[in-house]
């Protein structure tokens, strides 16, 4: 029985905490970099230092892992996503307890994360037996035109420590599915998650060198998966300025490239909203994973006529939520990923209160020390300040009066990310000129939580380029074959 931060975890099933990575169907490397609990910040294992030499071994087995797995029928790779989805649901409590442990996310949310993270396994494998192609009337009476969808390649994949499955799943799920084969670098704050899940793609019958997991130093291995020539697609999930630095290294070879980066989600409320329903949105859209999602909620536009009641309901909902160790059945915000992320907040909620902002719940650290905040309502909050133009990502609702419809869409638009807004109105054609005037990816009208494996997911402007999930997901995995035939 282990003792210590591994011991509190309690895992069931042992051996699904691995501190080794995954290539060609071995499991490799030495444990160096310590993993810890950001509730605890205690040390809850190691895992391997790899650098640009296992890379391009983990780049090898994938390529060659290729023809094997392309040329199965889209139907026995679906058989193998449906019994990785059964296994990670079958072993779902074990799963969320050390995505907790590593994350930081109440017990409850790691839960769903892990049945949201299995549904794309489950939507994909159904999907890939539906990528079909095309016959196009040709141009010419004796002339056809016929478009079949075939794998990409390999696949270099980063995903980021906020959904620790989740953001695996959503790229692995339809990448694997269309026929292609990956090279993953997870979060090395988060890594224990995927070495589970590959685990379990194992025992669901990946072949080997289908899955690669390498963990270490980003620079080198990020490298290898944006530059080498092998690696056809590179897709990531993560920061914009990281974004923007990835995509450039892969121009050098022209790989196709799925971003999802960061957001600055506006949330309007209109003097027509049920408040109600509006407060319980912008709860859930602002305060799960402790503010720590691309989707979250940033910015609070909220009109004149009901400003006083919103502002007095949502900080009453804020103050009652339970701060702490997520591996506690009650709590409902955990802690903050670092100290960096801790820092971030406090100079954006400094920056407000020298604005004018005033605090209706929160803006400050939790008692129970660590990376725990309180969670925030600031009111009369600048436009213009720190918390409006830059992603909080942390646990702070930063509230922004305003009078009229347009002036909130012309806010709201205010930015250069594009990912996720949400508005709560009871006028249908306000709703229609509302979700089509905003700029973003997606819309949450009258909800605050938008995800699921069948929502085309993904933004606009810098917030990235592709969408994941849906049965647009795959086709960012599938590259379309034209054949021009003469009768
Ligand atoms: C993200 O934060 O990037 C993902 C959030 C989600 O899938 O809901």
């Amino acid at each position: 029985m282990a003792d210590g931060e591994l011991g509190r975890i309690g895992l069931k099933r042992s051996n699904l905490f691995r501190e080794q990575c995954y290539i060609d169907g071995k499991w490799v490397g030495e444990p160096e970099i310590e993993v810890r609990n950001p509730a605890t910040r205690g040390v809850i294992g190691r895992i391997p230092n790899l650098g640009r030499a296992e890379t391009l071994r983990a780049v090898a087995a994938a390529e060659a892992a290729l023809p094997e797995w392309r040329a199965l029928p889209a139907k026995a790779r679906a058989d193998v996503l449906r019994r990785w989805n059964d296994l990670m649901l079958k072993h779902q409590e074990d799963l969320a307890r050390l995505m907790t442990a590593e994350q930081g996310k109440p017990l409850a949310e790691a839960r769903g994360e892990i049945a949201y993270a299995g549904a794309f396994f489950e939507w994909f494998g159904e999907e890939a037996r539906r990528a079909y192609g095309d016959i196009i009337p040709g141009p010419a009476a004796d002339r056809r035109i016929m478009v079949m969808k075939q794998p990409v390649g390999v696949v270099g994949a980063i995903t980021p420590w906020n959904f620790p499955a989740a953001m695996i799943t959503r790229k692995v799920g339809p990448a694997i599915a269309a026929g292609c084969t990956v090279v993953l670098k997870p979060s090395e704050l988060t890594p224990y998650s995927a070495l589970a899940l590959a685990l379990l793609g194992e025992e669901a019958g990946l072949l080997a060198g289908v899955l690669n997991i390498v963990t270490g130093d980003a620079e080198p291995i990020g490298q290898v998966l944006t530059e080498d020539p092998r690696i056809a697609k590179f897709t990531f999930t993560g920061s914009t300025p990281v974004g923007k630095k990835l995509a450039a290294q892969c121009a050098s070879t022209v790989k196709r490239v799925s971003l999802e980066l960061g957001g600055n989600a506006p949330f309007l409320v209109f003097d027509d909203a049920d408040i109600e329903v509006a407060a319980a949105g912008a709860i859930v859209s602002k305060f799960r994973n402790t503010g720590q999602t691309c989707v979250c909620a940033n910015r609070f536009f909220v009109q004149d006529g009901v400003y006083e009641a919103f502002a007095k309901l949502l900080a009453e909902k804020a103050s009652e939520l339970v701060v702490g160790d997520g591996l506690a059945g009650v709590t409902q915000q955990g802690p903050l990923i670092n100290v960096k992320a801790l820092q971030k907040v406090e100079a954006h909620v400094a920056d407000a209160l020298g604005h004018g902002a005033k605090v209706l719940t929160g803006a400050q650290r939790d008692s129970q020390g660590g990376t725990f905040y309180q969670p925030t309502v600031l009111r009369d909050v600048a436009p213009d300040g720190l918390l409006a133009r830059e992603e909080t990502f942390g646990p702070v609702a930063a509230l922004v009066r305003f009078r009229t419809e347009e002036d909130a869409i012309r806010m709201a638009n205010d930015s250069r990310a594009g990912l996720a807004a949400y508005a709560y109105t009871r006028d249908l054609s306000r709703s229609w000129r509302v979700a089509e005037g905003l700029q973003y990816g997606m819309v949450g009208m009258n909800t605050g939580l938008i995800s699921s494996e069948t929502l085309p997911f993904g933004g606009v402007k810098e917030s990235g380029i592709g969408r994941e999930g849906s049965k647009y997901g795959i086709e960012e995995f599938l590259e379309i074959k034209s054949i021009v035939v003469q009768l």
